[in-house]
């Protein structure tokens, strides 16, 4: 039964034999790969620069305002937009420490388990519609695949009809081993959080921009995975957003 599954992964993943490991206190006995920022690139994939200037937003007001919308009008976002709301939800912010970057989420030991996807259903001015991959070294957008989606390519991804109106179907991956060879089983609940943080990020930023943003539990991961060729056990669909105007 689901709730035993959930049972049985939670009891066993508190502190305890497959919780977390011993971490040193000292940095500098930390085995490389802790202490290693892995990004996924796409070298020979041609890509699209991202713009970085933020809007002036009052942050409280944002919070108030954060709702989910599902009345998208098939509107394109404008590069712009996507550009600002990848930055800040998920993107560089600044250096971390050790030659680091941090990022807009918290992420559990740094170890940036979490992959994200743009889905251009609606072409736009300056963007192609597409399968695309968030380049977070670079802020750019790696082209995987220019093409265009029909209103039953997108149902074949996303579970709600309404999806299809959307400008951008948003997928988050996991890439699980990043944060798992040093947290163990219990690292699996960091990813799962670290997606949440990464979640609320987009509604903010959204807000922000004046565009419509819905968390999608909703995906069809294995149509998803297909799509951008991950085999869906190493790296894996966690989390989904649909985001237009
Ligand atoms: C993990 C998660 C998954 C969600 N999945 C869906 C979804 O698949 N479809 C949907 O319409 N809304 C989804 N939502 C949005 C919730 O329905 C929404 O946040 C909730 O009804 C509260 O409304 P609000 O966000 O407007 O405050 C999801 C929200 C979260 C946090």
């Amino acid at each position: 039964m689901i709730a035993d599954f959930s049972k049985l992964f939670h009891q066993s993943s508190k502190d305890g034999s497959k919780g977390h490991p011993p971490i040193p206190a000292n940095f500098d006995e930390w085995p490389d790969e802790w202490k290693t920022t892995y990004y996924k690139s796409y070298p020979r994939l041609p890509k699209i620069g991202l713009e970085d200037k933020p809007p002036a937003a009052d942050f409280f007001d944002l919070i108030k305002r954060r709702k989910s919308q599902r009345d998208f009008s098939r509107t394109p976002l404008a590069k712009y937009e996507l550009s600002i709301l990848l930055k800040y939800s998920c993107g560089n912010t600044g250096p971390l420490e050790k030659g680091r970057s941090r990022r807009a989420q918290a992420s559990g030991g740094a170890r940036f388990p979490i992959e994200v996807y743009p889905i251009v259903f609606r072409p736009g001015a300056d963007l192609p519609a597409g399968l695309y991959h968030y380049n977070v070294k670079d802020h750019a957008l790696d082209v995987l695949w220019e093409r265009n989606f029909s209103d039953e390519d997108i149902h074949q991804i996303f579970t709600y009809p309404w999806v299809k109106d959307a400008a951008v179907g948003i997928v988050m991956t996991a890439v699980f081993w990043r944060n798992q060879m040093k947290y163990g089983e219990r690292g699996y609940r960091y990813i799962l959080l670290e997606a949440g943080h990464i979640g609320q990020n987009f509604y903010l930023t959204s807000e922000a921009l004046g565009i419509k943003c819905c968390a999608l539990g909703g995906t069809m991961d294995q149509n998803l995975e297909r799509l951008i060729d991950i085999d869906g056990v190493t790296e894996s669909v966690v989390y989904g957003f649909a985001i237009g105007k």
